[in-house]
């Protein structure tokens, strides 16, 4: 006998834009949280990515001021946790059962709240041990960086590094409720901020040309760190990640295609490459160029495709050559991206701007020609 079981689990959670999070009359917070009504007081932890802290002098005290102008809806199960910042807080498993460890020690259960104040790092770091936590606690995410509020903290997934393997271990665990504040921006480093930049610009190419057109004439502001262009980028950006994730038709990546990797397979390679001294987001620039370049080789792009996102990265500010690209190595990131993923290689190329196409085979000598094209552009 067999019987076909079929399981939709829908998944619902705002993700919110605002200013200034932790002002006592800011209710995006107490909201979020409160949204299904349960008439009750909620418990909660807060987790602080260390660099926030430092950065916001004031920001344990307003968040426990928060807690106390809200005392009939929220409280704080226990003080205010601080976390190592960036990919530290992503490399030790022994860190992620301390956390599990202390989730049962307050007392967590299934509706408790698990807050975390962080870059994307994190919020895959602590999103993990919640998600462990009596099968997954109730999750906010508020990301501080770019590339958390338009790319990975809107999405559905956690990590950590493993043996050096970038997010080995994870799991799929959607967000009760995600806020973004766009004042935790102004205290990013430049390279900080301009690595969500290189996000932008790739989803834009595979889904959005008009975002692309944006993107294209503002290039020079998000340099000067104009918040008008940062604002609409940020959002566009999530927009379109969500609409991808809820309309894409595999949210938790079951098949073989992540579309939203396009320009990854040699962005992850030179990260590793260069023993993570390249950032994600300066990568993923190069990566988008590479494969850019590989298009119009194969005809899909015009030439004055690469010219054009070429001049805006550059005007963004990204670096346009790394000497890691130099070595053969690079195209064993082919073979990493198709083990992550399993099944056949697939790799996401912009079919135009705007739209997209897969690829299951890369021609090696195409894409060393496209490189070399890239690199002359970058010495002229
Ligand atoms: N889960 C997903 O779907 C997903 C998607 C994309 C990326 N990611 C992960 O996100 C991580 C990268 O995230 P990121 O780009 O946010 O970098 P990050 O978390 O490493 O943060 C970069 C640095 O900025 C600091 N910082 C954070 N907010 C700050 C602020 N407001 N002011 C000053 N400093 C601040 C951090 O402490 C850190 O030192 C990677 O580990 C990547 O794998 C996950
Ligand atoms: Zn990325």
């Amino acid at each position: 006998m067999i019987i076909e079981q079929k399981i939709n689990v829908p998944f619902e959670f705002p993700v919110v834009f605002t200013d200034d999070i932790f002002a006592p009359e800011n209710r995006a917070l107490v909201d979020a949280i409160d949204r299904l009504q349960e008439q009750r007081k909620h418990r909660a932890v807060v987790f602080l990515d260390q660099n926030v802290e430092r950065q916001h002098a004031q920001i344990r005290d307003k968040i426990e001021s928060y807690f106390a102008a809200h005392k009939d809806r929220i409280e704080l199960a226990t003080r205010i946790q601080t976390v190592p910042g960036g990919e530290r807080a992503k490399n030790s498993i022994v860190l992620n059962l301390e956390w599990c460890e202390d989730m049962l020690k307050w007392r967590l259960d299934r509706h408790s709240f698990v807050i975390i104040v962080g870059g994307g790092a994190v919020l895959d770091a602590i999103g993990f041990s919640a998600s462990l936590v009596h099968r997954g606690l109730r999750l906010v995410r508020i990301p501080t960086t770019v590339l958390a509020q338009n790319d990975g903290g809107v999405g559905v997934k956690t990590g950590i590094n493993v043996r050096g393997i970038k997010n080995a271990y994870g799991t799929f665990a959607p967000p009760f409720a995600v806020i973004n504040d766009f004042q935790f921006l102004l205290t990013l480093d430049d390279r900080e901020w301009r690595s969500g930049i290189a996000e932008a610009f790739k989803v834009a190419m595979i889904r959005d040309a008009a975002f692309f057109e944006f993107l294209l004439k503002n290039a020079a502001k998000f340099r000067k760190r104009n918040e008008t262009a940062m604002r609409h980028l940020v959002q566009r950006c999530a927009a379109l990640h969500l609409d991808h994730i809820r309309t894409g038709g595999d949210p938790f990546e079951m098949g073989r295609a992540r579309p939203l990797d396009f320009g990854h397979w040699s962005a992850h390679k030179l990260e590793s490459m260069s023993r993570f001294a390249i950032s994600h987001g300066d990568a993923v620039a190069m990566g988008i160029l590479i494969d850019t370049a590989y298009a119009v080789e194969c005809g899909w792009l015009r030439n004055d495709d690469v010219l054009a996102l070429h001049e805006a990265l550059k005007s963004a500010g990204f670096p346009l050559w790394f000497d890691e690209l130099d070595h053969g190595d690079i195209f064993d990131g082919l073979r990493e991206f198709q083990e992550h993923l399993g099944g056949e290689l697939t790799i996401t190329f912009p079919s135009q701007i705007g739209a997209r196409r897969e690829v299951h085979e890369i021609d090696i000598a195409m894409m060393q020609s496209a490189m070399a094209k890239l690199k002359m552009l970058a010495h002229a």
